[in-house]
């Protein structure tokens, strides 16, 4: 699949089958996280066959149903942009293994599930993951214009970057964060809002597969 195909096949599902994941697909993104550790000092956990964790009644925002694994976005405190960046690396990891998901700041409930986390470091959220009774569908976005400085004439490179980031999953889709090129190099801000700065590196991370770019790119 297309790294666009790819970011728009994924939407936030929250009803799942009760169906294990695949030996195959938690190898595959036990590899991922041990990776994403690596590079980025996170604690990120896979736990697989968990039914308590989304039980709690929060039917105002997004219950979550039928789910039983999920990833524990475990890091130092004050690191909420690298919880965004590297969960969506794995978020999208997972897509590619045709798990689906669902970021969830909410509803969460820690359960008996063995989660470590270290003095110093903080339990940010979850990801739920697992196969969804459907793959969930595209929602209302906010156009380039309204995210970013972008003209006609600007390079591709700008545009796709765009066009990913506002395929990524902000908090209650607030989608509150800016890009402003200059030259080669972008700045990204995060608006005020619920967990912006979580979503500003979601939004980082789906800019920079779009716009085919790495860290580098920003200002
Ligand atoms: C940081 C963050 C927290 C979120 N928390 C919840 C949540 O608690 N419950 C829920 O149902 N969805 C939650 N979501 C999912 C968003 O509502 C969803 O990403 C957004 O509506 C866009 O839809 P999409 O993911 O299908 O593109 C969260 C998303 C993000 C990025």
């Amino acid at each position: 699949m297309d790294r666009f195909e790819l970011m728009k096949a994924r939407h936030s599902v929250r009803r799942y089958l009760d169906k294990p994941l695949s030996a195959e697909a938690v190898g595959a993104l036990n590899e991922e996280i041990a990776a994403c550790n690596e590079e980025s000092g996170l604690h990120i956990q896979l736990v697989t066959n968990e039914p308590e964790a989304f039980q709690a009644e929060k039917p105002e925002y997004g219950k979550i149903r039928g789910c039983r694994n999920y990833l524990a976005l475990v890091g130092p405190k004050g690191v909420d942009e690298r919880i965004g960046y590297f969960g969506e690396k794995v978020v999208l990891k997972a897509q590619e293994l045709g798990v689906n998901s669902c970021w969830v700041a909410l509803t969460y409930k820690k359960g008996k599930a063995d989660v470590r986390v270290a003095p110093g470091e903080k339990l940010y959220m979850v990801i739920a993951l697992g196969y969804g009774e459907t793959q969930g569908s595209p929602r209302k976005s906010k156009s380039a214009a309204e995210v970013s400085d972008c003209r006609e004439g600007d390079p591709e490179w700008y545009h796709a970057g765009i066009e990913a980031a506002l395929l990524a999953p902000t908090a209650v889709n607030q989608q509150k964060f800016r890009f402003e090129r200059n030259g080669e190099k972008v700045k990204a801000k995060a608006g005020l809002g619920f967990y912006s700065k979580v979503d500003l590196g979601i939004v980082k991370y789906h800019f920079e597969l779009g716009a085919e770019k790495d860290g580098g790119v920003w200002e």
